[in-house]
């Protein structure tokens, strides 16, 4: 299981760490102690997060499908220890990447998922932290952390090591505070490098976005940049949005923060309060309802149109959609005046009220 980079036994967990001390010492020097408003509780889900899931988690996963593989698969192990590392390393890396993508977009799209990943988004602030923000359950079941045990097992253990450190430096880079692609898109000479870096990797702003409160912003996609090292999953399936610019807020909007308890040991720990959606028995209920709402809206404005039904501020999203696929719709008024936008959500010109409430039944 050791997987020797450059011939140095865990040298993988020494260029780790290096990179982990690497943004977290540039955030320090930057002021970032000073600045942030981060609560003891920030702390406690981000150090704690990391500990467990580097000392606790990852080692219970590999050592399981060690233990699975030699049981059950043993003429396997190792049977990929011949191959070129310049095969494993993109086979690794590739297929792990996918993986993630995926399961990713899951936990944004599934109510269950969407609770054990949800503490990541209730981070107020961006740091080389926030990565290690997720329920223990989330981790558990992440896929990437079982294809390490299943790579290694079947001899790509160098690929594994190799590729680890490459996704670190890219996730915590892409996490971090430290947008060291701002300095590509500022300086004109250097834009066509990031041009093309930020179609292969995922950069700090494509991320951020992704990390954004609210779309109104103009940069914003929570529901959008999925990727974890790679930008072309979020190419392939449509997902990708390039604005180049940091959001102007970042969190969950009308956000009833729960305990760290429940955001880390849910489901076995839950919310105590009953409008927390990670209270027991927490349903989300629909709002919508026949009658269109009158609006004066401004020319120029943005605005957020609620299409998941389950706003608590019809016509307008309050952030409910989270852990569904539905998402809201943003438009721009046309003109100042005032409009009728629909809120039965049968409407076929969304956001204006078509009349279709006459068909709405409860
Ligand atoms: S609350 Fe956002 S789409 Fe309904």
């Amino acid at each position: 299981m050791n997987n020797e980079l450059f011939g140095i036994p865990n040298m993988d967990v020494y260029l780790i760490m290096g990179v982990l001390i690497f943004f977290g010492l540039i955030e320090v020097i930057s002021g970032y102690l000073q600045r942030t408003q981060r609560k003891s509780d920030d702390w406690i889900q981000e150090f704690g997060g990391f500990i467990v899931l580097s000392l606790g988690i990852k080692p219970l996963i590999v050592g399981s499908v060690y233990f699975l593989g030699t049981q059950f698969f043993a003429e396997t192990q190792g049977i990929m220890s011949t191959m070129s590392f310049w095969i494993t390393l993109p086979t690794y890396l590739l297929i792990d990447d996918l993986m993630q993508y995926w399961y990713h977009r899951s936990a944004h799209e599934n109510p269950f998922l969407w609770k054990l990943h949800r503490a990541h988004h209730q981070a107020e602030e961006m740091g080389f932290f926030v990565s290690y923000r997720n329920a223990g359950l989330y981790y558990l079941l992440m896929p990437n952390i079982w294809w390490v045990g299943l790579f290694t097992f079947l001899g790509g253990g160098l690929a594994v090591a190799a590729g680890l450190v490459m996704k670190q430096l890219v996730i915590i880079g892409s996490h971090s505070t430290v947008t060291w692609d701002s300095f590509f898109y500022k300086n004109k000479i250097l834009t066509p490098i990031i041009s093309v870096l930020e179609r292969i990797i995922i950069t700090p702003a494509f991320h951020h976005a992704h990390h954004g409160k609210s779309k109104l912003d103009g940069v914003s996609d929570p529901n959008g940049n999925f990727g974890n090292m790679f930008s072309i999953w979020d190419q392939l399936f449509g997902t990708a949005v390039f604005n180049r610019q940091l959001p102007e807020e970042y969190g969950l909007p009308n956000d009833p923060k729960e305990h760290w308890t429940a955001s880390y040991f849910y489901p076995l720990v839950k919310a105590k309060d009953s409008q927390n959606e990670m209270s027991a028995g927490h349903q989300k209920v629909s709002t919508v309802h026949a009658e269109p709402t009158t609006i004066r809206l401004e020319k120029g404005k943005k605005y957020l149109y609620c299409q998941c039904g389950m706003s608590k501020t019809q016509p307008f999203c309050d952030g409910s959609h989270h852990g569904t696929k539905i998402k809201p719709f943003l438009f721009e008024a046309k003109r100042t005046g005032n409009v009728k936008l629909c809120n039965c959500k049968l409407t076929k010109g969304a956001p204006f009220c078509d009349d279709s409430h006459v068909d709405f039944k409860v």
